[in-house]
């Protein structure tokens, strides 16, 4: 089994290409089910998840094929001969649910294992459903699957959230595009995926507005066409390298990163001591004065701080001056990788939702374990600011969502190897 070995010290000077987003990219492609024209997909990122999604749809009868050494997507569901999502892959990846709403929308009708809890949380689908329900779809939950039905097709309706939910806000705007008449999502998520989503549908035809604010209003059409999306930047991968010169030294240049992706998290950044200017190419990220101070993190819904940033906030805040409060509002669980930070040294106490980051002078390598994907990266970057060597266990955990990371890293000095382990 691979791990990823990092030697500390060495200061990051350079520029890092940041891929198209993962979890964009997760949500574009089911979006294919909803036409039986081609819907191809570009600046897509190479990562294990991608290929999961690649899978899942082509189990269900899609075309898809990769080209440009994974960056280019083809994907045609002009022959769904199957509408059975199943166990095996589903449980792999939760954003397999996905599928669900354009299916249902298209054939009429779907049935898709349930994902299961998951190492952050339990994270059930069961605003998916509601939402669903709410276009009129019959559902019925039997052997761990759901089975949904809408004979006539779906109708336009009101969703309301009780809660923000991305995927769920993901699931039901597909869904919409093509029932008849109009949805109102209110209570939306807001995120750039959720824009990047409309933008698509947009290009293959569909009619929706408010995307990027809390209530978004589909018209349904009768059918969708062809189209060609650029798959927009990752904001998870781009906040992740952008603390790496932050905790490390030095300064680097993120090549396509754009500061409305992560302004909540930029405003910590300055307050903790780091300085982030916009270039022509993306944005410039270093130290200012001496030695980063502590800040406290709430994690929200999109525009607030995203939860998929904070356990590398965690990481920075493990060697800042001062004690900082980190509050994870999102997911249940999701401090695994405290324990893990503390066998570097770091002083962390979790009680519930918030860990108090005491931070020390300096954190020292070890071998550590990867519980999940943000998880294993917080551990990567804490090593590239530790004394001696990281070796960072499981990282197929790191695999789903970033791509090329020891290439990306060591072209701007820092030493960091994938290694095999037994
Ligand atoms: C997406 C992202 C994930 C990110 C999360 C929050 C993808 C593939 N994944 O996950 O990286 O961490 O947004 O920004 O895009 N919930 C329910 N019932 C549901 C759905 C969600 O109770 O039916 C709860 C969840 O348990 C969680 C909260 O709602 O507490 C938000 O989750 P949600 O926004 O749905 O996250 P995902 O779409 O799964």
């Amino acid at each position: 089994m691979d791990s990823i070995l990092v030697k500390g010290g060495a200061a990051l000077n350079g520029q890092i290409a940041i891929a198209g987003a993962k979890n964009a990219c997760l949500t574009l492609m089911p979006a294919t089910l909803l036409s039986e024209e081609p819907l191809t997909l570009t600046n897509a990122p190479r990562l294990s998840d991608i290929k999961t999604m690649t899978t899942l749809l082509q189990s269900l009868g899609a075309e898809a094929c990769s080209m440009q050494d994974g960056q280019v997507l083809a994907l045609s569901s002009h022959d769904i001969h199957n509408h059975t999502a199943d166990y095996d892959i589903v449980r792999k990846m939760r954003a397999s649910i996905l599928v669900l709403g354009p299916m249902l929308a298209r054939d009429g009708h779907a049935v898709v294992s349930l994902p299961g809890g998951c190492a952050i949380g339990a994270r059930p689908v069961d605003l998916h459903l509601q939402a669903l329900e709410a276009l009129g779809a019959d559902l019925d939950l039997r052997d761990g699957y759901v089975h949904a039905k809408a004979p006539g097709g779906l109708k336009g309706g009101t969703v309301d959230f009780p809660i923000v939910s991305v995927g769920a806000t993901e699931n039901v705007l597909m869904a919409a595009t093509l029932a008849k008449g109009t949805t109102v999502i209110k209570n939306a998520a807001r995120e750039p995926e959720i824009v990047d989503l409309a933008d698509c549908l947009r290009r293959m035809g569909a009619q929706i507005e408010g995307d990027g604010t809390d209530t978004i209003t589909v018209q349904g059409v009768d059918r969708l066409g062809a189209a060609t999306h650029p798959v927009v930047a990752d904001r998870i991968e781009l906040g992740t390298y952008m603390l790496a010169p932050a905790i490390a030294g030095g300064e680097v240049e993120l090549l396509g990163g754009r500061i409305d992706l992560v302004e909540a998290f930029c405003e910590k950044l300055d307050a903790a001591g780091v300085s982030v200017t916009e270039t022509e190419k993306g944005l410039k990220v270093s130290r200012k004065n001496g030695r980063i101070g502590a800040v406290d993190v709430v994690t929200e819904p999109f525009p607030g701080f995203p939860t998929d940033l904070q356990a590398q906030m965690m990481a920075l805040m493990c060697t800042a001056e001062g004690t900082s409060v980190l509050e994870e509002r999102i997911f249940e669980n999701r401090f695994m990788h405290a324990p893990e930070l503390m066998r570097m040294g770091a002083r962390i106490d979790v009680h519930g939702g918030t860990a108090t980051v005491h931070g020390v002078e300096k954190l020292r390598g070890a071998k550590v374990m990867a519980t999940d994907l943000r998880a294993s990266v917080s551990l990567i970057l804490a090593g590239l600011a530790a004394e001696g060597e990281t070796l960072v266990g499981r990282v197929y955990h790191l695999d789903r969502g970033y791509e090329r990371l020891e290439a990306k890293l060591s072209a701007c000095g820092a030493q960091v190897e994938r290694v095999s382990t037994k």
